[in-house]
């Protein structure tokens, strides 16, 4: 069955494996599945829930479509694009949020832990973030989302808000409730530093982390000093529930290798941790340098950069307005 997709990425620099394994990786794949017709938008709207420097910021927009272009999705197949070229997903975001609950949104527990212990602090941008991803996915009636783990619940609220609009203005099927794509395994890469906590491009250590622009060297240390335990290599799967650390080097292996976790275990059944920890470090290399290197070559052509989020940006207006236009109509403008 054919899909519709859309997925966005924000632009905050440091794009991590992460971001490739539990995102991007599969966007490339769902792009090269036949018939399949997919947007990947670099969402700038979504950077500025946090104060960005101008110049950073342009920066990483550049940045984060370059990884996308490096990381094989092909701009002749799907449409890449910034989120500010096209002004329906701001006008979509109003509408939505008019029917959206607070209550709803008082839920999203990514908001809770942004905010931090400050909520008063944070911006109002940062609150009805999850809006402004449901009108970013609804407005281009997108069946199917691909994302990591931690999207889940903004998905299952855009979900919500789909179906009250429809329900509130009595137009049965308008906006589409769109099926969330999170992986079954390797949907939540952790830090190298500790199993418990996401790998994240806001941890203080760069450790923590895979970089898609680190270099081999970089890659390869931080994988030999990447947090293990003293156990044995792991015999079976159901091992993992108590040993977070090896369950996340077996998922980045079994994601990068296309293989599933049993097979990595019988892979290296009765070696030890310096051998696994040394095949890692170079199916790492393999998959993660070229893309690296093809960064940093795209980083060196703006113009080029810009051209293809332009003409990305044109596609999704055609798009977006229209049902931007129709959403207007239907509440009375
Ligand atoms: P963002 O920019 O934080 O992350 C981009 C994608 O990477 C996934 N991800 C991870 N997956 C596995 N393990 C990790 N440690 C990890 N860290 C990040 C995220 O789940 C995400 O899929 N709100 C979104 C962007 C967005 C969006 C949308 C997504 C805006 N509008 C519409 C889908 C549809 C975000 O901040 O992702």
């Amino acid at each position: 069955m054919s899909k519709k997709i859309f997925s966005g990425v924000q632009p905050s620099g440091n794009l991590h494996l992460g971001n490739y394994i539990g995102a991007i990786k599969n966007f490339v794949d769902l792009q090269n599945q036949k018939d399949n017709q997919c947007i990947y938008c670099v969402v700038d709207l979504h950077a500025i829930t946090f104060k960005q420097d101008p110049k950073t910021l342009k920066d990483n927009i550049r940045e984060t479509t370059a990884v996308f272009l490096a990381s094989g999705i092909d701009p002749k197949k799907s449409i890449i694009f910034n989120q500010s070229l096209v002004p329906a997903h701001a006008e979509g975001s109003w509408i939505l949020g008019c029917v959206a609950r607070m209550g709803w949104l008082n839920r999203m527990t990514q908001f809770k832990e942004k905010a931090g212990k400050d909520k008063e602090k944070a911006s109002v941008g940062l609150y009805i973030y999850p809006v402004l991803m449901t009108a970013d996915i609804l407005l281009y009636d997108a069946t199917h989302v691909p994302v990591g783990e931690d999207q889940k619940q903004h998905l299952e609220l855009s979900r919500d808000i789909a179906q009250k609009f429809n329900l509130d203005f009595n137009v049965p099927n308008f906006l589409k409730a769109p099926e969330p794509l999170i992986q079954k395994y390797f949907s939540r890469i952790m830090s190298l530093k500790d199993g418990t906590k996401k790998m994240s491009k806001s941890d203080p250590s760069d450790f923590s982390r895979i970089n898609l622009n680190d270099t081999k060297d970089q890659i390869a240390n931080k994988i030999k000093k990447a947090k293990t335990d003293s156990l044995p290599m792991p015999s079976y799967v159901e091992e993992f529930a108590k040993r977070s650390e090896a369950e996340n080097l077996f998922g980045i292996y079994s994601s990068l290798n296309n293989q599933s976790l049993e097979k990595s275990i019988d892979e290296f059944n009765g070696k030890n941790f310096l051998d696994f920890k040394k095949k890692l470090a170079d199916l790492v290399v393999e998959k993660i340098s070229p893309i690296s290197l093809e960064i940093n070559k795209l980083q060196k052509d703006n113009n080029f950069i810009d051209s293809i989020l332009k003409e990305g940006g044109e596609k999704a207006n055609a798009y977006a307005s229209k049902k931007v236009n129709e959403m207007k109509k239907i509440i009375g403008f």
